[in-house]
């Protein structure tokens, strides 16, 4: 009986899938119609939801922007000095973020992480400069350079972690005074990236 069934049941189905075998590509057709006509209207409103958390506040994150680069130089130059003698320099090439003091000479951490920076000291002729890379106060290198008998350059990069309010400067050395200007001497530093919040 069951199996009597199952025999008819498979023939109707033979039957029916045979005689409507047309229908299937048409069927198909209007599926993937539908298909497209709704995958944009289910996406966009994704898409758009995407971006409002990204870029609409919701999702924005506590971390400030990251945008911090300078560059400067030396213009005449300076020396000899009676003491060590902070150096300023007045050839402001590139000050993003706004964090090079023109004033002061000094570089003032915006945020929280790590930073490198790069000096370039050339002495006048015949004669010696050094100048210190310094930290809140305290020395991280000294960069010499001697021009005898002729011309000398001297560089170094430091990579130093930084608290909010950290200074970094360049202190000209009253032994070795004499620092070639006239963008010989740079100095310059930017953000690698900043420290996440509680590390
Ligand atoms: C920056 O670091 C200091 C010292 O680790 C910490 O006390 C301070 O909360 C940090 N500031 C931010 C904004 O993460």
């Amino acid at each position: 009986m069951v199996l009597a069934i199952s025999l008819f049941a498979r023939s109707c189905c033979r039957l029916l899938v045979g005689r409507l075998s047309w229908l299937f590509p048409l069927l198909g057709l209007v599926l993937q119609g539908c298909y497209l006509l709704l995958l944009p209207s289910i996406f966009f409103p994704m898409l758009s939801l995407q971006s409002l958390l990204l870029h609409g506040g919701w999702c924005k994150s506590a971390k400030p922007a990251s945008k911090v680069a300078f560059f400067v130089g030396l213009g005449p130059n300076v020396g000899p000095v009676e003491q060590n003698t902070d150096l300023v320099f007045d050839k402001v090439v590139t000050n993003v973020g706004d964090t090079y003091s023109k004033q002061t000479g000094r570089f003032t951490a915006p945020y929280n992480g790590t930073y490198q920076f790069t000096v370039v000291v050339a002495a006048q002729g015949h004669q010696k400069a050094a100048a210190d890379l310094m930290k809140s106060g305290k020395l991280v290198f000294t960069v010499w350079a001697e021009s005898i008998p002729n011309w000398a350059t001297s560089t170094n990069t430091a990579i130093l972690e930084l608290i909010q309010g950290d200074e970094v400067w360049l202190m000209l050395q009253k032994r070795a005074c004499f620092i070639h200007g006239y963008m010989y001497s740079t100095f310059s530093g930017y953000l690698l990236f900043n420290t996440a919040e509680g590390e």
